[in-house]
């Protein structure tokens, strides 16, 4: 079993996300999941995770009840160790630094050395107490069946959880910021969004991802980075083209990229969403940001044509599609052919909330 731990305010969005690194994922306390099998390559390049370890043991949001936890786990390491603590949110009041002396001596007890600066292994422990938030859309997650005693959306729960350090992604999506991009409009989508939508959509090394409406080509570049081979479209010849510079920029190096994988192949040109160049069954996810009115031009369609004709190509190109707008967009996507598997709510800012739908071809 693994422990996961959260960033960002939405777990169950971060659980949907997870799903493409990790297996068996049940959410245990605000921030925190536990998982069955987990790709440790993968959590690299997770946005909304921070990091997975492998779990010791589980116990209340209290010092006495890690200590107990610990005390009694069956160790297989070698080598030196230190200790992690983090209190989720602030939730449970648990004094971090206090945690981390008393469970470091735990260690120190069952005869292993502390090393603080560059131990063999980092003993991460996590409290958190608060509502297990129900999820915003119909996500297969809480589906799942649950043993006796675990945790239920909207129960009250305390809980702190003990393992060891296995991976951790890669913070450095404050580098892509989109104003610091060479290319950069108005609309352009956060690289942390841009990276899960992508892992949503299936994005990892040998899959193809296409952005129809590609923009700046925030999710292409996000895609890459993680080993997708991208492919975009954009109505307007100055967003193709822009978003041509972008991917240039940050895809075409020889290094690996910052996640430890090789950077993907991309193809960019000016095409129409609602008919794509491209094959039946071409690509093995698709990702679109839907224009939001007045901030993006749509060009030769009705909005609601757009997205109408822009979700039964993606349904035809691909078994899976992660469609992002200003609106919830469920009967048109039914209609052409989808099923929806989630949707999360995302407030960009007061006035604006953007809808995540995570879609699926229904089978027969
Ligand atoms: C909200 S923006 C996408 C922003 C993008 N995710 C980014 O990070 O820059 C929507 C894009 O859809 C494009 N668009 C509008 N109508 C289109 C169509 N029929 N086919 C393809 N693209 C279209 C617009 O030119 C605009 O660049």
């Amino acid at each position: 079993m693994y422990l996961l731990e959260f960033g960002g305010e939405d777990d169950a969005f971060a659980a949907c996300e997870a799903a493409s690194a990790a297996t068996g994922i049940r959410r245990i306390a605000p921030g925190l999941a536990v998982a069955g099998g987990l790709v440790p390559e993968r959590v690299r390049g997770l946005a909304y995770t921070r990091r997975a370890s492998d779990l010791l043991g589980r116990g209340d949001a209290d010092l006495a009840s890690a200590r107990a936890v610990l005390e009694a786990a069956s160790i297989d390491r070698e080598g030196t160790v230190a200790v992690r603590a983090t209190d989720v949110h602030g939730s449970s009041g648990v004094s971090t630094e206090r945690a981390e002396r008393e469970l470091g001596q735990v260690l120190v007890d069952r005869g292993f050395a502390v090393d603080l600066d560059d131990p063999d292994h980092l003993l991460r422990v996590a409290f958190s107490e608060g509502v297990l938030a129900a999820d915003s859309g119909t996500d297969a997650l809480e589906h799942e069946e649950r043993a006796e005693g675990e945790e239920s959306a909207g129960e009250r729960v305390s809980a702190c959880a003990l393992g060891w350090l296995a991976a951790e992604s890669v913070r450095d999506f404050g580098t892509r910021a989109p104003t610091d991009k060479p290319f950069f409009q108005p609309g352009s989508m956060d690289p942390l969004l841009a990276r899960a939508v992508a892992n949503v959509a299936g994005a990892r090394p040998g899959a193809a991802i296409l952005d129809p409406m590609c923009g700046t080509g925030g999710v292409l570049v996000e895609a890459g980075l993680v080993g997708a081979d991208v492919i975009g479209t954009d109505a307007q010849a100055k967003m193709a083209a822009g978003a041509q510079e972008n991917l240039g920029h940050f895809l075409e190096r020889d290094e690996p990229s910052p996640t430890g994988v090789s950077r993907g192949s991309w193809h960019v040109g000016r095409g129409d969403a609602t008919q794509l160049p491209l094959a039946d069954d071409a690509v093995d996810g698709v990702v679109f940001d839907a224009p939001y009115g007045r901030q993006s031009k749509i060009e030769t369609h009705r909005l609601e044509d757009l997205v109408s004709g822009a979700l039964a190509e993606a349904h035809r190109v691909a078994p899976r599609a992660v469609v992002i707008a200003d609106r919830s967009w469920h009967s048109e996507a039914r209609a052409a052919g989808w099923e929806v598997a989630a949707t999360f709510e995302r407030r960009v800012h007061r006035s604006l909330t953007r809808y995540v739908m995570v879609l699926e071809r229904r089978t027969a």
